[in-house]
């Protein structure tokens, strides 16, 4: 069971307001990217990233990314030929450092400025072949729920046989992982154990291991 109190996170602080998330300054360097102090990136995450990217291209066609971060996984993204890669980002400055990536992009890439709960009802129902949704939790109240409220976006967007995957914090489908999946509408998902490296200092995840969703839609 999922204890926020007893969550590193919680030792920062959050920003009271979810807009000012647009606004703030970011910190990069080679190990990681940090927004309003928190380590919203970090670099050890490459190999699970790189499977999330494997997983969420593995139909080809059109793909959207949710969250650009360090960008390790719309890198692994672009190693596949797709038609479309669309990445969506609320932080203006790593949308700044997005329109760089995207210039040297090999397949056509579509660049979307905002939170995804503003920007993803443009799109149509069944527009996307893939999902790879990575975000972070901007407030306190966002900590463990994050990714649980775009499941069912995410099955709106997705054709039949479309594939989605997130970063989870998890090791194994909990039942009430279970729970928001069936209820978004998802009822064939598995799972693999990717092997990572977390620091010691990592505030986000302890484990050397991290489970990638494959989660299909019916
Ligand atoms: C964990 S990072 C993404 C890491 C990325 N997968 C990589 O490989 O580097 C999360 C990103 O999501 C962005 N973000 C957070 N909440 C968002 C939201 N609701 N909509 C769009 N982007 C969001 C953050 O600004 C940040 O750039």
């Amino acid at each position: 069971m999922f204890d926020k109190e007893s969550h590193p996170l919680t030792k920062l602080d959050f920003i009271k307001e979810r807009k000012h998330w647009k606004k703030e300054n970011i910190f990069i360097d080679d190990f990681k990217l940090e927004i309003a102090g928190h380590p919203v990136m970090e670099r050890w995450e490459e190999p699970y990233m790189k499977r999330l990217a494997e997983i969420a291209t593995m139909n080809g066609g059109k793909v959207l990314e949710v969250g650009f971060g360090l960008g390790i996984s719309a890198s692994y993204i672009q190693q596949s030929p797709l038609e479309e890669h669309h990445i969506i980002e609320a932080n203006d400055q790593v949308f700044e450092r997005m329109k760089c990536f995207a210039k040297s992009a090999k397949c056509r890439t579509i660049l979307h400025s905002g939170f995804w709960e503003d920007i993803s009802s443009k799109f149509d129902d069944k527009f996307f072949d893939g999902i790879l949704f990575d975000t972070y939790p901007i407030t306190l109240e966002e900590l463990h729920t994050a990714r649980f409220s775009f499941f069912s976006e995410a099955h709106r967007l997705l054709k039949s046989g479309g594939v989605f995957t997130h970063y989870s914090g998890e090791l194994d489908f909990t039942d009430e992982y279970t729970q928001y999946l069936h209820k978004a509408g998802f009822s064939k998902f598995s799972g693999e154990l990717v092997s990572v490296n977390p620091p010691n200092d990592c505030l986000y995840w302890r484990s050397n291991q991290i489970m990638a969703p494959i989660i299909i839609k019916p």
